[in-house]
């Protein structure tokens, strides 16, 4: 056994694709406790050093909402040496953007939902006041002092939801072109409670391509509730997404989401692109190392079945 698969490329599929590692945020804010900021700080580093390039750092939201990434302002300084790497910060509203900027953050992202209930469970807003609340917050970030901000719309809820049931694919689209009209360069098109499959993926990125949203603006952001993540992620490269957000060890969930287990795991979607050739730049051994590591810390061992099975002592 190597620790890597056999090399085996497919047709219709993208030479490279950008991974958006989402473990240090939505990994995290999931936890039951707050992870010490020094451990957050060194599992962003073993991250980069693994050879990611976009790395999630933290949310600038209330801390009473997410006590477990209270800690924004500690953090975001012990990452300066990462100018290299992109550390997109969540942020909710005009008071979030101040709190980033602040502490130099460059890439920021808002969060939406296609359903009411979340909007009302996440934001405390609905999903047309919750759009009121991004716009000032897009529009500051596009004219910030130090150049424009880059700004990820994340759309949640857009398959299913754990109170409204299924999601219809029209209501996904309408507010989907909304955050992008707000002047959001990229959307990520959440499935927050894991239970999409392949037929609904390209249903939903063929709608969006009709109304004009391209796949080049566009990220897949997967949780494995069902096991259908890697699944569901070939199908949107199928379709022509190069973005794709994933989470070391498979860490994560919501805390307003009933039923949202952990993202697709960064290791179980490296070794897929590994397979088929697909560059990613990432160290396949070296982010597995780290989410033993951050297994230790968290004491119970890593969902990633590929963490699993290339450390079988764990
Ligand atoms: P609210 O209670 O409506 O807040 O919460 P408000 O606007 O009424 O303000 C109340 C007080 O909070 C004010 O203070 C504000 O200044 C303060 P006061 O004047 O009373 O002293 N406040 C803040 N303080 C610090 N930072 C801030 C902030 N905003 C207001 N940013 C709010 C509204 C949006 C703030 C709240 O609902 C919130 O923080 N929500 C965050 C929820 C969250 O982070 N969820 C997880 C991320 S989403 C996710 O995981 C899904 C995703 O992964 C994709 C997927 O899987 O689908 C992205
Ligand atoms: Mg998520």
């Amino acid at each position: 056994m190597t620790g890597l698969p056999m090399t085996v490329p497919a047709d219709g599929l993208p030479a490279r694709v950008r991974i958006h590692e989402v473990g240090a945020r939505d990994g995290l804010q999931n936890e039951k406790s707050a992870v010490p900021t020094e451990v957050k700080a060194e599992f962003i580093h073993r991250l980069a050093a693994a050879g990611l390039t976009t790395i999630e750092a933290t949310s600038f939201v209330h801390p009473k909402w997410v006590p477990q990434l209270a800690d924004a302002e500690e953090l975001m300084p012990r990452l300066r040496d990462l100018g290299h790497v992109a550390l997109p910060v969540l942020v909710p509203n005009e008071r979030g953007l101040e709190r980033a900027l602040a502490l130099g953050a460059t890439r920021i992202a808002v969060f939406g939902s296609a359903t009411e209930t979340f909007a009302a469970r996440n934001l405390n807003r609905t999903v047309a006041e919750s759009l009121a609340m991004f716009e000032p917050v897009v529009a500051r970030a596009k004219a910030a002092a130090d150049g424009p901000v880059h700004v990820r719309g994340y759309l949640s809820m857009c398959f299913g939801d754990p109170w409204e049931g299924p999601v219809p694919v029209d209501q996904v689209v309408r507010v989907a072109k909304a955050l992008l009209d707000l002047g959001c360069d990229e959307l990520s098109l959440g499935d927050t409670i894991g239970v999409a499959t392949p037929g609904h993926v390209r249903t939903l990125l063929a709608a969006l391509d009709q109304q004009g949203v391209t796949t080049d603006r566009i990220g897949v952001h997967f949780h494995d509730t069902y096991g259908q993540a890697l699944s569901n992620t070939l199908a949107a490269l199928q379709h022509g997404v190069t973005t794709v957000d994933a989470s070391a060890g498979g860490l994560g969930g919501c805390p307003y989401a009933k039923s949202a287990t952990g993202n697709l795991a960064t290791e179980d979607l490296v070794w897929m692109l590994d397979g088929l050739g697909i560059e990613t730049g990432v160290d396949l051994a070296a982010l597995t190392a780290t989410s033993v590591w951050m297994a230790e810390r968290l004491g119970r061992p890593s969902p990633s079945r590929t963490v699993r099975a290339l450390s079988p002592k764990e």
